[in-house]
């Protein structure tokens, strides 16, 4: 695969899959189903009733690295960027988490030898997976509902310290939590290609770092939105409303 162009509105939706298919769920996310014949870009948002110009924005985060319209991707409305975050929660919850659990499971089973080793790795695997599912759950529960009171004209009347309070949002401890969930992904795959004594099947090892691989990458990407677009206006929210006072 090789990655080349930006995703534009009139190139055909099958084409984007077929320029990277990593990109696979990202468009799920969007709730576009596959089937889409010949339609561009454009004629799938428009049918799907997605904004065109914040669907191609991710796409090609995503797709290259390079690519980050850090002003306007500021300019979008905070619930577009929030309801597209809660998408990707849902599709680590219910998909990679359990998912890369299974595979662990398997090269486990697949040990012929001494197997303590790959305990390891299962019990790391495990305090993980609970790390990130708790981090999600306090994003969910704390960061966007702070986030979105405070775009709320109903919470407009209340002290800022106030609406912090009642979700006991964070910044440092947001942060910190960012960097863990994503240096602990990095661990778990340096532990399987530089330490773990080979004692297993290797094509099973090898889907579960190649799995590791897609899974960090997406994280990496999905946790740059919320640091780089989220956070700054959040802010920016937070200044208004000091402002205001
Ligand atoms: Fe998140
Ligand atoms: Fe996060």
């Amino acid at each position: 695969m090789t990655k080349k162009n930006i995703v534009t509105r009139d190139i055909k939706m099958a084409d984007v899959i077929h320029m990277n298919y990593l990109l696979l769920p990202v468009i799920n996310r969007f709730d576009i189903k596959l089937g889409f014949g010949d339609k561009t870009v454009e004629q799938v948002c428009s049918e799907y009733g997605i904004n065109l110009s914040f669907f191609l924005d991710i796409i090609n985060t995503y797709h290259d690295p390079k690519y980050f319209p850090l002003d306007k991707m500021r300019e979008y409305p905070i619930n577009l960027i929030v309801n597209y975050l809660l998408k990707s929660h849902e599709h680590y919850t219910q998909k990679m988490l359990p998912e890369t659990e299974q595979m662990i499971d398997e090269l486990v089973h697949s040990c012929r030898g001494d197997c303590d080793n790959l305990r390891l790795i299962e019990d790391f695997y495990k305090k993980y997976k609970t790390e990130l599912e708790n981090h999600l759950k306090s994003e969910e529960e704390k960061f966007f509902p702070y986030v979105k009171a405070l775009i709320d004209k109903k919470e407009k009347e209340k002290n800022l310290e106030a609406i912090r309070r009642k979700y006991n949002f964070s910044y440092a401890s947001h942060s910190i939590e960012h960097e863990s969930v994503i240096t602990k992904l990095l661990d778990l795959k340096n532990i399987l290609i530089k330490y773990l004594p080979p004692d297993y099947d290797h094509g099973k090892c090898n889907n579960l770092l190649y799995w590791l691989f897609l899974f960090e990458d997406d994280l990496r990407d999905h946790e740059r939105l919320e640091d780089v677009i989220l956070l700054p206006a959040l802010e920016n929210i937070e200044a208004q409303y000091r402002q205001n006072k």
